[in-house]
């Protein structure tokens, strides 16, 4: 096995991201360049992401940003193994201007095509910065998704729970806009919390104690908007208290919920080597900290990727397409775009 130079492509939200990656025959790997243009901005006004402005704006752009990740890399097209681009789950335009774009490069540098699962490229991130072996329990966070899996091999996913109503993420969006703070609204939640009073309301922990890793966050919400509704109007400090309120519990919901997993895991007779924490609410500095208790505690370490590689990037497609290259497995250039492909 030599090395390996992969090309990735991210296209499903709001982030158009290219990044050139190197993966070595010992199964280590580095970034040679990651560049992540945001839409933030196109999407704020309407306080979410809006599909159709975000499809437009990926065809745009996504020619420049992967024309800079090759430029500050060094690397030419030609040099490449592969192309790799998130072939869901996604918002379906995205997806088709990412996926396009690679089978074109693709086909223009006869390079094979590696889709991937973008859910999949969350998960296998900490191999890349923290070299985890596998097993290992991935709690996979973001805006869209809330699941513990238990990972024994590239391609070998079992998922132990999920959400039964929002997403983590989605939670903290939510709240944010309850609340009047702008989007997204994870960091403006975590930022207020700082200021924040986490004792000042009860707010519910759903779940705690149930035999299943599962999640509910609907009632969390309603919970806090029905305190917003019965002290408004807000001041600031009030923000500040009812996100503090929130995430405090978001993160006993989280720890608990963690905790039953890696529990789970080793009823399965599986050893987890790391809890492998993926996706935008991993950014998330309390809840990194709790979790890193949580697996001290459980016996085993929390591997979490440096905050830029939580929230999407182009380097955690090239590092999955790396993974499964290594295996052999590459895609036809008729792959079609998978908008609700399932880990
Ligand atoms: O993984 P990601 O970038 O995109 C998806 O695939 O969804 O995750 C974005 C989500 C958003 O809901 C955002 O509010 C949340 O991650 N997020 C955070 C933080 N940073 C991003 N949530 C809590 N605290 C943060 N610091
Ligand atoms: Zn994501």
């Amino acid at each position: 096995m030599r090395d390996l130079l992969l090309l990735g492509i991210e296209t499903t939200c709001d982030e158009t991201a290219a990044a050139i990656v190197r993966r070595r025959a010992d199964g280590s790997g580095t970034i040679l360049s990651n560049v992540v243009l945001s839409q933030t901005e196109d999407h704020a006004a309407y306080g979410g992401v809006v599909p159709e402005i975000a499809a437009r704006a990926h065809v745009e752009i996504l020619d420049h940003v992967i024309e800079s990740a090759l430029r500050s890399s060094g690397v030419k097209l030609v040099e490449l193994d592969a192309i790799a681009a998130s072939g869901g789950p996604g918002l379906i335009g995205g997806v088709i201007v990412g996926l396009t774009t690679a089978k074109a490069i693709a086909l223009a540098v006869r390079k094979p095509l590696v889709a991937v699962n973008h859910l999949e490229a969350h998960a296998l991130t900490a191999r890349l910065t923290d070299a985890v072996p596998f097993p290992f329990l991935l709690l996979l966070v973001s805006g869209g998704h809330t699941q513990l899996v238990a990972v024994t091999g590239v391609g070998e996913y079992h998922k132990l729970g999920g959400t039964m109503d929002d997403a983590i993420g989605e939670a903290f969006d939510k709240t944010a806009k309850m609340l009047g703070l702008p989007y997204p609204g994870g960091p403006q939640v975590e930022r207020a919390a700082l200021k924040g009073d986490a004792s000042r309301f009860a707010l519910p922990r759903p779940l705690v104690g149930k035999p299943t890793p599962d999640f509910s966050l609907s009632g969390l919400k309603t919970a806090v908007r029905l305190e917003a509704l019965r002290i408004a109007p807000l001041s600031d400090q009030d923000v500040n208290d009812l996100c503090a309120s929130f995430q405090a519990a978001v993160i006993d919901v989280l720890a608990d919920r963690v905790r039953c997993a890696l529990r789970k895991m080793r009823e399965h007779g599986l050893k987890p080597n790391a809890l492998v924490l993926a996706g935008g609410v991993g950014a998330n500095q309390s809840v990194r900290r709790v979790l890193h208790k949580v697996a001290a505690d459980g016996g085993t370490r929390l591997a979490v990727p440096p905050p830029e590689l939580c929230t999407d990037n182009g380097a955690m497609i090239a590092w999955a397409g790396a993974e499964r290259l290594a295996l052999g497995l590459t895609d036809e250039l008729s792959f079609a775009p998978r908008p609700r492909w399932p880990l």
